[in-house]
């Protein structure tokens, strides 16, 4: 019974040395993979990577499944949404597991670009993964404002209404670029159909490129860790790194452990409390779209509120477009604006500590406040808030240069 096994690993291994003649396999899986050698020290914020992979491949995947039944048509995309939850065979699963995974791919997201800030992965020799990772995020705004468009319900219609009309604000070109972007003279069947266009092929193919790109710049200079160490600078007689290990099996195992957290959460979310008190999926969504009657309270998705506060803190329109430009953007050139001598948050000084300590808790209370009614108090403390928020980029340079930092050990610690 052996013999004829071992005829076909054989005839497999042969196979595979055909195809590795012709595209080179086992050595992308040796650079990429099995000999690609990752910091040992890594912790629990380096599980979002690879998490974010995940969410994207259940995105797009989910995302087939959709658009195999809904209809990108203004007289039909709500019904057939509701046709997906009532009708269609786990429809309802794979609607939830989509609208759901929008927001998780958020939750997840924020957590690595926290992870960089916090171990100054972003720094020299990494500039260029942290600015495909912002421009990464950038796109995925965009498709996650398209998708939302949709189901074509109120805060569908209403929420494309009110960020469009936003580009009416730049002077000269602003009235006929909105009308170019709506492909008519107000938000109709046109932009769903251009959004649906967008939002399933065009921009997912720009994100999957972007990341590719992405984990190629990483590759090329080797992972960060939360020493902020280089693990390349301490080598063994074979040339490989001391503080490393390979990829695979130990992340790669490491990271299925991570994703099976991940999956428990997400499931939970899923079965127990998909609209999660309609902050993943809000009440008035529920409502077909309707040109003639505009929601009292048009707010975006959790995860624009803070941009979104930013906006409403300026009372001129421009003005405040403006603002909420500059607060993405200026994420771009952060690389340059941090000027310490080291790069984890655990060797730099308290100036530094203070600073990302109340730049967190400013974005969490400006997405607080972009979800409010824009009251009066509101506004002014948004103004507060909008405040902080540039302060902590404004500051960065000086502190970075001036404060007291304590000495990179030479190995990793722990
Ligand atoms: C679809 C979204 C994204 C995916 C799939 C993705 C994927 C990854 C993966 C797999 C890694 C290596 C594993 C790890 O270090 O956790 C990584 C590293 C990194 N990512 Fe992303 N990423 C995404 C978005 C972003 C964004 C939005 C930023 C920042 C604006 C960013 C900045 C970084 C940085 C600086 C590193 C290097 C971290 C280090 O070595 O310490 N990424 N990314």
């Amino acid at each position: 019974m052996a013999k004829p096994a071992s005829n076909i690993s054989r005839q497999l291994s042969n196979v595979g040395a055909w195809i590795d003649e012709r595209i080179p396999v086992s050595s992308f899986w040796k650079a990429h993979i099995s000999e690609y050698y990752a910091p040992k020290n890594f912790n629990f914020f380096y599980f979002f990577g690879s998490l974010a992979m995940l969410v994207l491949a259940i995105q797009i995947l989910t995302g087939i499944f959709l658009t195999m039944h809904y209809k990108p048509d203004a007289a039909e995309a709500f019904a057939s949404v509701e046709y997906i939850m009532r009708d269609v065979e786990w429809g309802w699963l794979i609607r939830y597991m989509h609208s759901t995974g929008a927001s998780f791919f958020f939750i997840v997201v924020y957590l690595h670009m926290f992870r960089g800030l916090m171990y100054g992965s972003y720094k020299s020799p990494r500039e260029l993964v942290w600015v495909l990772g912002v421009l990464i995020y950038l796109v995925l705004m965009a498709e996650a404002f398209m998708g939302y468009v949709l189901p074509w319900g109120q805060m569908s219609y209403w929420g494309a209404q009110v960020i469009i009309s936003l580009f009416g604000a730049i002077p000269v070109v602003g009235d006929a670029l909105v009308e170019w972007i709506r492909g008519d003279f107000f938000v109709s069947d046109a932009t769903l159909n251009r959004f649906f266009a967008l939002h399933v092929i065009a921009v997912p193919l720009a994100l999957l490129a972007l990341v590719v790109l992405h984990l190629a710049a990483l590759h090329e200079v080797g992972s960060n860790n939360p020493d902020g160490i280089e693990v390349k600078k301490n080598k063994d007689s074979q040339g490989r790194p001391l503080d490393a290990i390979p990829f695979h099996p130990y992340y790669t195992v490491k990271d299925i452990f991570g994703v099976g957290v991940f999956l428990t959460l997400f499931a939970f979310v899923i079965f127990y409390a998909p609209e999660f008190g309609g902050l993943f999926l809000e009440p008035d969504n529920f409502n077909p779209a309707d040109p003639l009657v505009t929601p009292p309270h048009i707010v975006p998705v959790w995860y624009f509120t803070p941009y979104y506060a930013i906006l409403r803190a300026v009372p001129d329109k421009l003005a405040g477009v403006i603002l909420m430009g500059m607060a993405i953007m200026v994420l771009f050139i952060l690389p340059w604006l941090d000027r310490s001598k080291v790069k984890s948050i655990r060797y730099k000084g308290l100036g530094s500590k203070i600073l990302l300590a109340v730049f967190a808790i400013t974005f969490i209370r400006l997405g607080m406040l972009g979800m409010g009614e824009g009251t009066h108090a509101q506004t002014i403390e948004s103004r507060i808030w909008t405040f902080a928020y540039f302060a902590f980029f404004i500051l960065m340079p000086f502190v970075t240069k001036y404060e007291k930092t304590r000495p990179e050990p030479e190995r990793v610690t722990k």
